[in-house]
């Protein structure tokens, strides 16, 4: 527009640099006023600053999300895509959104990737970097994305008929930004099975195939294919292993290194709903070998990834670098049981923290540990040590928070168990209207738990308020660390032996930080904060 052909060139350049110069003082100016304003805009309740936002987790802009999907990374970028439905705050026809970021802690919205077509709507699913383009989807070069995901049809399911769930793939040559669904789909037909979906794929190297985990009623089954098109039957696993109080969703399997050792064991993820051993939707897990074939559990007992009672579907992300080795994993923090009433108006649900998943070999057991990642100490933009050396107490010990806020922040709490003789000890979130979340250890009860009882609105479901129990075995220590947001908490135990996710309501956020020694006296080794800025703004 401006270069009209009217002007010469001195005159255009004069023109820009004007334009340049009051456009870059009108950023500035803007920028500072939304620095300074902030605390106003957060009491105007403007964006991402709604009632029970989440402050440092991905939620979606508006409307309905669900499980975690497609997480892939490629050149620099963590995609997450998720179940969502764009014209409501409750579950409906199934699209793919998406985001993208550069650490898995600040999130890009992009625009909507997947969409239902007559095939049915898309489903949960995974995402893979097609380096050695097997399936022809790249023609420059470029690796192809390649998602594959499940084909709900609603039509066929309400005609009675079991054939609804069938496999598709779609794919992208542009890191993501655009998506062409493959002509040939479905991929994988139904074989004549109700809940047949979520497929996880991944590159095994050592047969040289693509292997899918497919969630198959209450099992899963174990698929190959040489190009991601057409797909073998391999095995089955799950019959007379873990928890079979619902429907098996959202598989996932890797191979994790040992810790202290040379050995690699292979992990399976599960979620699982109903059937969770807090009640409603959880995650379970299981060790064991894969030969590329079939997968051989360890053992068949049950075993929790997270005992709290909000988080489910999670998977791990693909195409993480050799030279960072992580595993990382990131799951939808809701529960089937209460999902679609929460008290959230404009958004529903958020997912966890990202986590690191590891293997810990200890007393002839694996353990599988999940850390916060590290990536979120960006966040710390206050931090203190609120207490440090012992303090032997009892009772209630109110935690003076000298000006951090809690209702975005990082606890750290440590006792020391040695010389306790407290019956149970932990942690309480208030806020002025008397409302707590307790998160407790309980010496007699071996447990940890989390007590949402008295945190704020539960009327939206019976099945919300309640204590959440982890069975525990502490040693001389008891390290509580704790990512507390607008309306959630999660609670890893002991450098992440045992998680617990937690949802709340509260009518106000939680401003007391108050640490307890039930039945004797405990001794308080550490208190540390920090506060954390929003991955909002
Ligand atoms: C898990 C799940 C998946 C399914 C998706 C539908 O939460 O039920 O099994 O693919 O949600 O939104």
């Amino acid at each position: 527009m401006i270069n009209s052909g009217k002007t010469s060139k001195g005159m255009n350049a004069k023109i820009c640099y004007t334009i340049l110069y009051v456009y870059c003082g009108l950023v500035i100016a803007s920028c500072g006023s939304r620095i300074n304003d902030r605390s106003a805009d957060e009491r105007a309740g403007s964006y991402y600053y709604e009632k029970y936002r989440p402050q440092f987790h991905f939620s979606p802009e508006a409307s309905w999300m669900n499980d975690p999907n497609g997480m892939v990374f490629l050149s620099d970028e963590y995609h997450l895509f998720y179940q969502y439905y764009p014209d409501s705050t409750v579950w409906g026809p199934m699209h793919w959104g998406h985001a993208v970021s550069p650490d898995m802690v600040h999130w890009t919205h992009l625009p909507v990737a997947l969409y239902p077509d007559s095939l049915g709507y898309i489903f949960s699913g995974s995402a893979v970097v097609d380096s050695d383009n097997t399936a022809g989807f790249s023609d420059d070069g470029n690796p192809a994305i390649v998602a594959v995901f499940t084909y709900h049809n609603q039509k066929l399911e309400s005609s009675g008929s079991d054939l609804f769930q069938s496999q598709g793939i779609a794919y992208s040559t542009d890191r993501g930004r655009t998506w062409t669904k493959f002509s040939g789909n479905p991929v994988l037909p139904n074989p004549g099975i109700r809940d047949f979906r979520d497929p996880k794929v991944f590159r095994h190297e050592e047969s040289g195939k693509w292997i899918m985990i497919l969630a198959v009623h209450d099992r899963v089954h174990l698929y190959s294919s040489p190009d991601l098109k057409s797909w073998s039957f391999e095995s089955e696993f799950g019959e007379k292993s873990g928890a079979h109080g619902g429907v098996w969703e959202c598989p996932d399997l890797f191979p994790l290194k040992v810790k202290g050792s040379e050995g690699t064991k292979w992990i399976m993820l599960v979620s699982i709903n109903p059937g969770g051993p807090n009640g409603g939707s959880a995650t379970q897990y299981f060790t064991g070998s894969f030969d590329g074939h079939s997968f051989t559990p360890d053992g068949s007992e049950e075993r929790w990834l997270d005992w709290g009672t909000d988080n489910y579907a999670g998977v791990t992300w693909s195409g993480i670098p050799e030279t960072d080795g992580r595993r990382l994993f990131l799951g939808w923090m809701s529960n089937w049981n209460y999902a679609t009433v929460v008290p959230t108006e404009v958004w529903r649900s958020a997912m966890t923290i990202p986590r690191e998943l590891s293997l810990l070999y200890e007393n002839g057991d694996y353990i599988l540990l999940s850390k916060p990642v590290n990536e979120l100490k960006i966040l710390r933009n206050n931090s203190k040590t609120l207490i440090h050396g012992n303090k032997d107490f009892s009772g209630e010990l109110d935690i003076a928070l000298d000006s951090l806020k809690l209702t975005r922040c990082e606890a750290i709490i440590e006792f020391d168990l040695t010389g306790s003789n407290a019956d149970t000890l932990g942690i309480i979130l208030e806020n002025t209207e008397g409302e707590r979340l307790i998160a407790g250890f309980s010496i007699p009860g071996k447990n940890i738990y989390i007590d949402r009882t008295s945190s704020g609105n539960s009327s939206f479901s019976e099945r919300f308020a309640g204590i959440a129990e982890a069975p525990y075995k502490a040693g001389d220590k008891l390290n509580i660390h704790m990512f507390i947001d607008a309306s959630s908490a999660e609670l890893f135990i002991d450098d992440g032996r045992l998680v617990m996710t937690s949802l709340f309501f509260p009518a106000d956020g939680f401003s007391k930080l108050i640490i307890f020694s039930k039945g004797g006296e405990a001794i308080l080794e550490k208190a540390e904060l920090h506060e954390f800025a929003s991955i909002w703004r």
